[in-house]
This record gives C-alpha cells, structure tokens and sequence, in this order.
C-alpha cells in the first residue's frame, strides 16, 4: 500500500513511469485506486479547469474499404446500409454545431475513396468560410502531401489512433494496414501543422495487462495535444464479436487516470465506448481526467447507422443535443465551453511547430 501510493506520487512528480510502475497502478485497489483518481482529478482541474470543452462530431460516411477485425462498419460487415452524407448535408450540420454553442466540429468517416482528399479540402474550406469552428478530421492514414494539403484547407487538428502498441496485435486486426504506416502518419502530424490526437483501444482481444502498460507508455511517447482511448467492445458480426471486456472494469478507469496523470496538458476526451461499457460511463471519465465531450451530431437516419460497436447512446429526436449535454456536465458540477479549445502549450515543450508553420 506505501509502496504504492509512493509509486503514485513519482508519476505525479515526473510524469513519467516505467512498465512495471504503471502495472503496479493499474493493478492498485480500494484506497489506492482512489487516490489514481482523485490525482488524475485535481491535475485536470489545476490545468484545465472546471470546464469541459465541446466538440460536435460528424459521422459522415460508414462506407470503409479497411477490414479492421474489431470494426462494425468494417468493409466486409454484414447487413450494413452504407451511406454518404454530401458536402451540403455536412456544412448544414457544421452549422447547427455552431449554434449548438460548439467551438469544434469533428468529421469522421470510414476509410472511404469517395472522401478523396481534393474533396474533404473543399469541404473543410467551406465549413471554414461559413463558422469560426476549429476542424478536427478523424479519416484514417494520410501521407505527409495528403496531411498538407488538409492543413492548407484550413483543418486544425487530426485524429489517428494507434489501436495497440503491440505490432502483432495490430497486424492481426488490420488487415490492410502497417503499423509503422499509421505512426508514421501520427508522428507527420505537428511538422504538417495541426495538433495530433491520438490513442489506443483499451483491452484489444490478445492484449493484458503488461499490453495495457506498454499502450500507456506509448502514448506518452508520442507527445500529443489530444488522447482518444476507450474501452474496446466486441461488436456483433465481426470476428471478433464473442471476444470479452477486461473482467477488471476499473482497469478501464485507471488507464485514463495514469494518461492524464503523464500527459497534464493533453485534451482528453471522454469517448462514447465508454457508455457502451455501462450506464453514465462517460461522467465516470470525467471524473478521472477527461476534459472533453464530444455531442454526436449526425443527423439521426445516418446516425443509427454508425455502429462501430453496440451499447451507442440512442437517438432521442425530441431532445435538444446542446442542452442534454449541458445538462449532463453541470449535474457534476462542471460548466461547458464553447471555446475552440485549441491545444495547451507548456512551457516544458518548448512551441509548437504548427504555431510557426503554415504549411
Ligand atoms: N470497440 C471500441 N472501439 C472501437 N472503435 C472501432 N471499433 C471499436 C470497438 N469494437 C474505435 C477505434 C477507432 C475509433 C474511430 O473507434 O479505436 O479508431
């Protein structure tokens, strides 16, 4: 129990650990296991404040030419009615965004050639002309020229998760894709001028603890403005649909503690997974360092068929998005922002290349 809680306070102090600190954490219990969160929760609010920043997401395409194992939008997926939504449908969403008191709108879509990257530019062009909404892309690996010429269009952040640390993990459950490929892309992204988010999928099927603690590690080494992790939740009609969740839930919770506890200037979201795990998943992480929410506005009969995995928060039509979710943040006692809530630059990192760089 000292031991631990000694291990605790070297990670606050340095904000570094080795594996078998971090496993000794994610393994802690009771008293000490509160202390994770409670740590996680007074850095969050020492740097970030009170305050939760909101970020509209479009899911504008579930038509993916990738076969990810654990994906229920996956090409090879059963059953699935695939649509795109045009430029017109996203701009008219990236709207309402904006008057749902949004700083950000976030477009994500499958692995889809239609969404070619001439074409996403023009889109992000137009939602620049039409909003003052910071853009954040979350569309698969891109090269550096592609990466660019986004940038260029006026996006402002991207969103690539790495999934797992573990290479022969990864190559298992992406079919199609090289990890070195995917870090190259997440790595590219501050050269190219826009704040890098990433993440991984907690608890993939073949991972355990000591991957969980590599996975940590990871990110941290990545040195990212944004930190995406959730829970990973077998989805019906997949290979992977009769994997289990961690039979440890709070390694869920804890995962996010130490994140926030290593990387204090991060934004870090509390991702929907999280609901799929259990009933007000999502205050849970907010709780334990997650400084964001990401209200989905996908219009509904689109919505419905975005399911990377099952558990989603349902579309309720009568209810006013931006309000629920204030609602939501303010019954733990937080505010929301409609700022653009840009990435934080401390001193320790020195600036950022994309304050210097307009590519
Ligand atoms: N469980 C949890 N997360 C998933 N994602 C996709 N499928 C699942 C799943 N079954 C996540 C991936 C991807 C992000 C957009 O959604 O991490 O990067």
């Amino acid at each position: 129990m000292i031991q631990t809680i000694e291990t605790l306070e070297k990670i606050i102090e340095t904000g570094t650990a080795d594996l078998s600190e971090i496993i000794e954490l994610l393994e802690s219990r009771d008293d000490e296991q509160q202390l994770l969160y409670s740590a996680a929760r007074e850095i969050t609010q020492n740097i970030h404040g009170n305050v939760i920043f909101l970020r509209g997401l479009i899911e504008f395409s579930n038509c993916c030419c990738n076969n990810c194992l654990y994906c229920g939008i996956r090409a090879g997926a059963p059953g699935i009615q695939r649509y795109r939504m045009s430029a017109d449908e996203i701009v008219a969403t990236a709207l309402k965004i904006k008057a749902s008191h949004c700083g950000t709108v976030v477009l994500q879509g499958g692995v889809d050639p239609d969404f070619s990257t001439a074409k996403l530019a023009e889109i992000i062009k137009q939602i620049k002309a039409e909003t003052s909404l910071a853009v954040t892309l979350s569309v698969g690996t891109k090269t550096e020229e592609e990466l660019l010429v986004l940038r260029q269009a006026g996006a402002d952040r991207f969103l690539l998760r790495f999934e797992t640390s573990d290479q022969a993990i990864f190559s298992k459950i992406h079919p199609f894709e090289s990890f070195e490929q995917r870090v190259a892309c997440i790595r590219n992204l501050r050269p190219c001028g826009l704040q890098a988010g990433s993440g991984f999928m907690i608890g993939v099927p073949g991972s355990d603890i000591k991957t969980i603690a590599s996975d940590i590690l990871f990110t941290k080494n990545l040195e990212l403005d944004m930190i995406g992790c959730g829970p990973f939740i077998p989805s019906p009609g997949t290979p992977l649909a009769q994997e289990s969740l961690l039979s440890d839930l709070s390694v869920y919770y804890k995962t996010l503690a130490l994140i926030r506890i290593m990387n204090p200037y991060a934004h870090i979201p509390a991702t929907t997974a999280f609901d799929s795990l259990c009933d007000g998943g999502r205050d849970e992480v907010m709780k334990c360092g997650a400084n964001v929410f990401m209200p989905n506005f996908t219009p509904p009969h689109y919505k419905k068929e975005y399911n990377l995995y099952p558990g989603k928060p349902q579309v309720d039509t009568s209810i006013d998005i931006y309000e629920a979710v204030k609602e939501r943040i303010e019954k733990m006692g937080r505010t929301v922002s409609s700022a653009i809530g840009d990435a934080i630059q401390p001193d320790a990192y020195g600036k950022n290349e994309y304050e210097h760089n307009n590519c």
